[in-house]
């Protein structure tokens, strides 16, 4: 880490931001306490004269990120998802930085996909169009294959970016160190957490095996679902800085005109559009977090299709049916049992007040429910309780930020293809289905298999390991002392119980 090379680099950021008159900006968001204020003002104010002036027609916090150069614009593009962190007006302007840059020559990108895939580019692509697309860390080109004369779009890292990228990163964590020490425990700011998180996004894109993974991962789950492609991953033609998909061909999503003239219902997608993401974050756990209209089209058969599969969400099993209890007790409008799943599942401290807590929930669920239906959004509902669960002392998890936002962009999609979309009446089937499946008495046999299927692993040493805790427990109780092994004698009573149930249960099934 170069010390002196990061100082300039910090002083440029500090004098950027204090020309484009976004320190204070910045500084309040962060809710910076005096001196790292003063420190920022006294760093960034001498030497204003050699920050970028940037383009005077955008808001101060963009136009500085604009003008500092790509690793700024991601890092505004990731705060823009950490409302958390930057609070909510600077996450809402941030959301319209644009990560759109020049694109680097054909020419480049050609040497780069030979020098990946070790074979000339015109023995892999009988065609390599210009670029399409070009952004701060990838550009795209359409191309054809050599062999089967099929389309692809061809995805390359800009030359060099891991470097720039790695420089700037740097930087940072040098920030992040500096603003830690003179800002010590101040409220929103975990500057260290901020920069780590970013960082691990960054590493992320700039391995675009890992965008395929994710891609092929997303085919794997929804290759069933009805109305729903994926643009197959072509692994023999990708590798770390290349990255080839099959061509998506059809129409923009956001163009409403091009829709209806190929004969598109919109109703029909704007409603399938909302249940795909949401069976994705249900049924599947693993979404695709960056759904905008630019990311979507509609092929001729009327199928969604979904590209750029660079920021994808995750949620857990246990947290999904977690959420899916608490939707479904804001669907009930049983705000009681919102709170105490909330307090069953440890989210919220237990030394909290239950009452209390449900009388706020239903303080964000009631003005919601009582909306005209064509208002009504879960994302804000979720952005509410967030705020009352924050509120209440319950962590901040990025996952459900990220799904709270990417919910917000879908509902934005599903009611630009149609104004009066009911969100909840489309989503509704969706969520009872889920909650059937997970916390009914299916899902209770469904855990039970799983817990005798982890048994039978362990198989012909069963009987041994049972043997041995019974024993165990048999001298612990004489010794009056529990052995580690004290536990798993009631736990493998318990389990083989249940391992009978499930064979019940399969046999009534
Ligand atoms: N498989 C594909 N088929 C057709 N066009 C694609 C495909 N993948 C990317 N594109 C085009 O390239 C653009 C940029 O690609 P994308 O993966 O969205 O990158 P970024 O992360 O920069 O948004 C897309 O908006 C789309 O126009
Ligand atoms: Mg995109």
């Amino acid at each position: 880490m170069r010390g002196p090379h990061n100082i300039i680099r910090l002083i440029r950021t500090g004098a950027t931001l204090e020309r484009t008159g976004a320190m204070n900006v910045v500084l309040d968001a962060f809710e910076a306490p005096k001196p790292l204020r003063i420190l920022a003002h006294t760093l960034g104010w001498p030497f204003k004269w050699l920050g970028y002036k940037g383009d005077p027609q955008m808001p101060a916090a963009t136009r500085a990120l604009t003008a500092l150069g790509p690793a700024y614009i991601k890092f505004g593009q990731v705060l823009s998802t950490r409302p958390d962190v930057v609070g909510d007006d600077l996450a809402q302007q941030l959301r319209v930085l644009q990560d759109k840059l020049p694109p680097f020559p054909r020419e480049v990108a050609m040497a780069e996909v030979a020098k990946e895939l070790g074979r000339p580019v015109d023995e892999v692509f009988s065609e390599f169009s210009e670029p399409i697309a070009a952004a701060s860390i990838a550009q795209v080109h359409r191309a054809r294959l050599a062999d089967t004369g099929e389309y692809v779009a061809v995805k390359v890292l800009r030359p060099g970016i891991e470097r720039a990228f790695r420089k700037d990163v740097d930087a940072f964590y040098f920030a992040a160190r500096i603003v830690d020490l003179f800002a010590p425990g101040a409220r929103r700011l975990r500057p260290m957490d901020v920069i780590e998180h970013f960082d691990g996004v960054v590493q992320g894109e700039l391995d675009l095996r890992l965008e395929s993974a994710a891609a092929s991962e997303f085919a794997a789950n929804t290759g069933q679902d009805e109305g729903f492609t994926l643009p197959p991953v072509q692994w023999n033609h990708s590798a770390r800085r290349v990255m080839t998909l099959g061509w998506a061909d059809g129409v923009p999503l956001g163009d409403n005109d091009a829709i209806d003239a190929a004969g598109h219902d919109r109703q029909v997608l704007g409603a399938r559009v909302l249940t795909l993401f949401l069976q994705h974050a249900l049924r599947d756990g693993f979404f695709h977090a960056d759904m905008h209209q630019g990311n979507l089209k509609v092929a001729a058969n009327g199928d969604i299709i979904a590209y750029d599969f660079g920021i994808m969400g995750h949620i857990d099993e246990y947290t999904r049916r977690v959420y899916a209890e608490i939707l479904f007790g804001f669907i009930r409008r049983d705000y009681k049992r919102v709170a105490e799943v909330h307090f069953e599942a440890g989210y919220v401290p237990a030394d909290r007040d239950v009452d209390e807590f449900a009388r706020a929930l239903r303080a964000v669920g009631e003005p919601i429910f009582g909306m005209d239906a064509s208002h009504i959004s879960m994302g804000r509902l979720l952005n509410y309780l967030f705020e009352v669960t924050e509120r209440f002392g319950m962590e901040t998890r990025t996952e459900l930020i990220l799904l709270q936002r990417t919910m917000v962009v879908v509902e934005g999609v599903a009611r630009s293809l149609d104004p009066h979309i009911n969100i909840w009446e489309a989503a509704r089937p969706v969520v009872e289905d889920y909650i059937k499946k997970s916390i009914g008495p299916r899902a209770v046999a469904s855990d039970l298999i799983s817990t005798a299927q982890v048994m039978a692993r362990f198989g012909p040493r069963l009987p041994a390991l049972v043997e041995r805790a019974l024993i165990a427990q048999v001298q612990g109780g004489e010794t009056q002392k529990r052995g580690s092994w004290g536990w798993l004698a009631p736990a493998l009573i318990g389990a083989g119980a249940g391992g009978l149930c499930v064979g019940l249960l399969a046999l009534v099934l």
